[in-house]
C-alpha cells in the first residue's frame, strides 16, 4: 500500500490484523442475507464488476462472486485479505484481493458496476472522502451499497451510550452516522439514493463480541459498567437485555442504495 496513512487508518490496520482470525465462519458476519436484500432485484450483469470496499474477512465478496460477478475485494488490512483468499479458495470462487484505504481507491473513473462497504465505514477517517471515490470509480448507473451501524435518530443518550460502548471494545471504531446524515452526505455527493433506512439488528452476546475485538480486560469492566448504568433511553432504544445469562442488544443497522445518475443525454442524441 503506497498510500500514507493516518492514525485512524493505522488504528483500523492494527487492530483488523491482530484480530483477523476472529472474522471467519464463526462471525456473525457470515449471514449475507441483508445483502441479498439489497440486490436480489438488480440484474447481475449490471452489478459487474464489482468492488467490496473493507472486505473484511470477505463474507459480501464471497456472495457477490457466487452470483457470478467479477469482484474485487479491497481492505487497509493483509490479514483480513488473507482471510477473504481463504474463503474464496474453501468456496472455489475466484475473487481478486487489494490492499489499500477506503479514502483513496485505486482504479480509474467509472470502472465499476458497484461499489459494496458492509459494517465497516464507522472505521473510516473519512466517510465523505470515501462517498466521492466510490462515485467516482462508479459507472453512470452503477450502485453504491452501504450497510452498517447507525446512529438511532433522535435518541440522544442512546447514541453517546452505543458510543462509549463501542469505543471501549474496539478502539479503532469512529462513530455511527444516523440514517439521515448518510442520505444527506449521498445526496451532496451526487447520489440518487433509492433505500435508506434501518433495521434492528440483534447483537447475540457481549462476551463474544469482546473476543472477537480482543478488548482489554480493564475496557470490558468500564463496559460492562456502562451496561448496569445504561439510561432508560438506551435500555428502550437498543433493547439492552439479558437472556440466557447473555448480554444483548439491538444494533439499528442502516442499509442505503444508492445509484450515480445516468448521464442526461444531449438534446440531439434524444
Ligand atoms: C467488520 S470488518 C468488514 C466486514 C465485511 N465487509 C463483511 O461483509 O463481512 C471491517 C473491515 O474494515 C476495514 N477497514 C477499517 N478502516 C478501513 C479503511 N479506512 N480503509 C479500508 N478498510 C478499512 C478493516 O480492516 C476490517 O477488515
Amino acid at each position: 500500500m503506497s498510500e500514507q496513512l493516518d492514525a485512524m487508518q493505522r488504528a483500523s490496520r492494527t487492530q483488523f490484523d491482530r484480530q483477523a482470525a476472529c472474522y471467519g465462519s464463526g462471525h456473525i458476519l457470515r449471514d449475507v442475507s441483508d445483502v441479498g436484500a439489497a440486490l436480489d432485484a438488480i440484474e447481475t450483469a449490471k452489478l459487474t464488476p464489482a468492488l467490496d470496499v473493507a472486505t473484511g474477512a470477505g463474507h459480501t465478496a464471497v456472495y457477490l462472486a457466487g452470483r457470478g460477478i467479477e469482484v474485487t475485494a479491497a481492505d487497509i488490512s493483509e490479514g483480513m485479505l488473507a482471510e477473504t483468499g481463504k474463503l474464496a479458495k474453501e468456496r472455489g470462487l475466484r475473487i481478486e484481493t487489494r490492499q489499500h484505504t477506503a479514502e483513496q481507491l485505486p482504479y480509474e473513473d467509472g470502472s465499476f458496476g458497484l461499489v459494496a462497504c458492509r459494517v465497516a465505514a464507522h472505521h473510516f477517517a473519512s466517510v465523505r472522502d470515501f462517498l466521492r471515490e466510490a462515485f467516482r470509480v462508479l459507472r453512470p448507473g452503477g450502485w453504491l451499497l452501504v450497510i452498517d451501524g447507525a446512529a438511532p435518530d433522535d435518541a440522544p443518550r442512546a447514541e453517546e451510550w452505543l458510543h462509549r460502548v463501542e469505543k471501549l471494545r474496539d478502539p479503532s471504531h469512529g462513530r455511527f452516522l444516523s440514517a439521515s446524515a448518510w442520505r444527506l452526505l449521498a445526496e451532496e455527493t451526487g447520489f440518487r439514493v433509492s433505500e435508506c433506512k434501518t433495521r434492528p439488528f440483534k447483537q447475540p452476546d457481549l462476551e463474544w463480541y469482546f473476543r472477537t475485538a480482543g478488548t482489554s480486560e480493564e475496557n470490558r469492566r468500564q463496559v460492562l459498567e456502562l451496561v448496569a448504568g445504561a439510561p432508560e433511553e438506551a435500555r428502550r432504544v437498543l433493547g439492552i437485555a439479558e437472556e440466557d445469562g447473555k448480554i444483548v442488544w439491538w444494533w439499528p443497522r442502516l442499509t442505503l442504495l444508492a445509484q450515480r445518475p445516468e448521464v442526461a443525454k444531449s438534446a440531439r442524441e434524444t
